[in-house]
């Protein structure tokens, strides 16, 4: 089973519709994959159609020990969902005094069958809730938009993982950086893909998703990539990253 952090503090660089895509293309490729939303934007769980009046429990109420996650998953087609919800705001004070605050996650996924994947879809924040992914995780992947200032706060996040990987998590690696909405069109895109690819050098995935409006219209209708226009550039680049990603284990 590996388990996967998708991680940038930066806001919009494509942490859920990747988790999202990422996790319908390797359901595709035959891969058992279950999605946990870490976000109390929920836009993970509202992205692929799950309404709140179909779930009790959401990873708030396993965090907090209130259900075990089994109790809490939900079955969406090939795909299984631990959903969020608003409430999980209220998870970084409530929980900030526990002993052991930053394992609450691993603790809670260490309990469960195991699956080939799971994607943990983080909010734009290094709280504790991404802290808890990064414990429970096997390794990262960071979305990077391809725009100007896409490295901005990199530094800040290479500290965060290096903090982890001395205190919590020794075993954590940066598996992939996926370089997201990218336009070929664009000069400036393509200079800031050198500059990803300079820093990161071979971590950076071949694959580069392009900006596709079909990946933004998607979540409003609940569906993966692959549901809403299984032909388009989105759903190519998606299934394209979801092989390169299991031909690098
Ligand atoms: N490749 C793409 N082409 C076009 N639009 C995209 C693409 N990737 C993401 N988007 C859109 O950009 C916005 C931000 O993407 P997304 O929600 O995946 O980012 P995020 O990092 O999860 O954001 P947040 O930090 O708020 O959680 C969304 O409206 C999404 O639909
Ligand atoms: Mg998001």
């Amino acid at each position: 089973m590996t388990t996967i952090a998708l991680i940038n503090q930066k806001g919009g660089v494509g942490k859920t519709t990747s988790t999202m895509n990422l996790g319908a293309g390797l359901s595709m490729l035959g891969k058992s994959v279950l999605l946990v939303d870490l976000d109390p934007q929920a836009h993970l769980t509202y992205g692929l159609g799950i309404q709140a009046h179909e779930f009790d429990y959401t990873v708030y109420e396993v965090l907090r020990g209130e259900v075990i996650a089994q109790e809490a998953i939900l079955k969406r087609d090939q795909l299984e969902v631990l959903p969020s919800s608003l409430s999980l705001s209220a998870a970084e004070m409530e929980l900030s005094g526990t002993a052991g605050r930053e394992f609450l996650l691993k603790e809670a996924l260490e309990g469960l069958p195991p699956r080939d994947f799971v994607l943990l879809d983080c909010p734009p924040s290094l709280g504790l809730l991404t802290l808890n992914a990064l414990t429970a995780a096997q390794e990262v992947f960071i979305p990077l938009q391809t725009e100007f200032l896409a490295l901005q706060g990199m530094s800040k996040l290479m500290d965060t993982i290096n903090v982890v990987r001395k205190r919590l998590n020794p075993g954590l690696t940066i598996s992939g950086i996926i370089g997201t909405q990218f336009d070929s069109r664009k000069n400036l895109n393509k200079e800031v893909v050198d500059k990803i690819r300079e820093y990161f050098s071979d971590k950076v995935f071949s694959t580069l998703i392009h900006d596709n409006v079909a990946l933004a219209e998607a979540p409003s209708y609940g569906q993966t990539i692959f549901e809403y226009r299984p032909t388009c550039r989105g759903a190519q680049d998606y299934l394209a990253l979801c092989r390169e990603a299991v031909a690098r284990r």
